[in-house]
């Protein structure tokens, strides 16, 4: 496996290997991320990853400075999978002056996270379009954990025509139903042992068990604090009109200082 800090070196060690499947991450992987890294292995011959923690999708107040950053053994994991290529730039290298320019990406990146993350997904989206950029890959692989990123990065792909199919992988959970993510670490023994309670309940409205109302409450009620908890349409995120049959259920809350998403699909009729 090959680790390069810059983009000459990518684009050479790139230009050897042909069709690439590539998992973009921000270190600090977990078993959800070496089953991205999986699925790319199954979809292309040869399989990249980048290492980069983005500090454009990190508001001010947010977990920059102290986002765990374990990069040796992220490479010994990715080195495990069979993983082709590590590109692990510094800052000054995908930001050597600062970006001005951004991807805009469109409205419903202020709605669900974007509501409590402003700019987040302008981040996200110019982040994943430069690195889509410079390492050229077949595919890429994104994590349904992150269903709004997942929707706006396909959106992006589609309307500026790369080069690129995008992949998606379903969440990797806990034996207890917690999806797998980096802060989870962040969470104290009595946090932990709550926190599968949010994917019971999105696990109650997708069976008709529970409301989103209602699930919103029960949460409320065990003491967490809920950005959102919404049924969404599959296609596009917007609220679900009569008719509509798949649908998505996401939410945001925080248990403690850490702040959990989830989202499960489900199929009406
Ligand atoms: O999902 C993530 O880890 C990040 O948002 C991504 C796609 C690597 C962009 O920084």
């Amino acid at each position: 496996m090959r680790v390069v800090r810059t983009i000459e070196e990518l684009r050479t060690a790139r230009a050897g290997l042909g069709a690439l499947a590539f998992v973009p991450t921000m270190g600090n992987l977990h078993a959800g991320h070496l089953a991205l890294v999986r699925l790319a292995r199954q979809r292309a011959p040869r399989v990249a990853a980048s290492i980069f923690v983005n500090r454009l999708q990190f508001a001010p107040h947010e977990d920059f400075e102290h986002y765990p950053r374990t990069f040796e053994a992220d490479c010994a994991a990715l080195e495990a999978e069979g993983v082709d290529l590590v590109f692990a730039p510094d800052e000054g290298v995908l930001y050597p002056e600062p970006q001005s320019f951004l991807v805009e990406p469109p409205p419903i990146a202020n709605q669900l996270e974007g509501q409590f993350r402003p700019r987040f997904f302008h981040g996200v989206a110019t982040v994943v379009l430069k690195l889509l950029n410079c390492v050229q890959p077949r595919i890429a692989v994104f994590g349904k954990k992150d269903y709004q990123q997942l929707h706006i990065v396909r959106g992006m792909v589609r309307q500026f025509d790369l080069p690129v199919e995008i992949v998606a992988a379903e969440t990797v959970r806990e034996p207890d139903g917690l999806a797998l993510s980096s802060r989870n670490s962040y969470l104290s023994a009595a946090e932990r042992a709550e926190a599968p309670r949010l994917h019971r309940l999105l696990c109650a409205v997708r069976d008709g068990r529970e409301t989103a109302t209602g699930a919103l409450a029960a949460l409320g009620a065990a003491g967490w604090t809920v950005d959102y908890l919404e049924l969404r349409r599959q296609s596009d995120l917007a609220p679900p009109q009569a008719g509509d049959r798949d649908l998505v259920v996401l939410a945001a809350a925080r248990l403690g200082a850490t702040r959990l998403i989830d989202n499960v699909e489900l199929q009406l009729g």
